[in-house]
């Protein structure tokens, strides 16, 4: 665990909110595409101060979010949790190319679509003997917020992590007009209903919208569902 995250936890209650403890930051992001609308990057809108405390909704329901405001009981929300334990590598498939490999665990999309710049990431991945492309590739890997996909050195299987300060991210997509989900950037450990921690990792994105088939992750349904924080 990063030495950060240390005391940070974030508890997915049962048929209710993510219970978050340790002081953990709380800031909104907003996906920046550019000219072709391509996903580039991340911009902060928002840095809320919730204190050490505080309940998320998972429900998608809240009158008051990103908070709980007990929604869910009276709508009568089950959150079951369905994605199991398995880890990361056990998840994910790899994908050779010249000096790398890449490993994508397709299940965690979140859909922020940042693997699509260069003819998409999976191609990249073949032609990253050119060091621009796998620089590109490396951005793209980096920029998921699920954590889908990761670059590794072919050999070591060193992964190329972006540093990411332990915080929570409430991710907006202006561009389809829709909120996505929790995006829990740095190591911070999640806990399921039952206490069972999920593994940890630096990025992982959590449901907010309550329709993901993958609970308590993200699978990208806050987009059908049109899902909007604002409302
Ligand atoms: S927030 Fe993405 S599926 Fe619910």
């Amino acid at each position: 665990m990063d030495e950060r995250a240390a005391g940070m936890r974030i508890k997915v209650g049962e048929d209710g909110p993510y219970t978050v403890t340790g002081n953990v930051p709380l800031l909104r992001m907003e996906i920046v595409v550019n000219e072709a609308g391509e996903s580039t990057g991340w911009r902060e809108v928002e840095r809320l101060e919730p204190g050490e405390r505080y309940l998320l909704c998972r429900c998608g329901k809240s009158g008051d979010k990103p908070f709980c405001d007990f929604t869910h009981a009276s709508e009568g929300f089950v959150g079951t949790e369905t994605a199991g334990h398995d880890s990361y590598n056990e998840q994910s498939v790899s994908i050779d190319g010249p000096g790398v490999l890449l490993r994508d665990a397709r299940k965690l999309c979140a859909e922020a679509r940042f693997c699509d710049r260069g003819g998409g990431l999976w191609n990249l991945v073949g032609m990253c003997a050119d060091p621009e492309t796998r620089a590109l590739a490396e951005e793209e890997a980096g920029l998921c917020p699920s954590g889908r996909y990761t670059i590794c050195d072919e050999g070591s299987g060193t992964a190329h992590e972006p540093e990411l300060e332990p915080a929570i991210v409430l991710i907006e997509d202006p561009q389809l007009g829709v909120s996505g989900p929790v995006f829990v950037c740095g190591g911070i450990e999640v806990v399921d209903a039952a206490g069972e921690p999920y593994e940890i990792r630096n990025r992982v994105t959590l449901c907010r919208c309550g329709e993901s088939k993958n609970k308590p992750f993200c699978d990208g349904s806050h987009i059908a569902a049109e899902f909007k924080d604002w409302e």
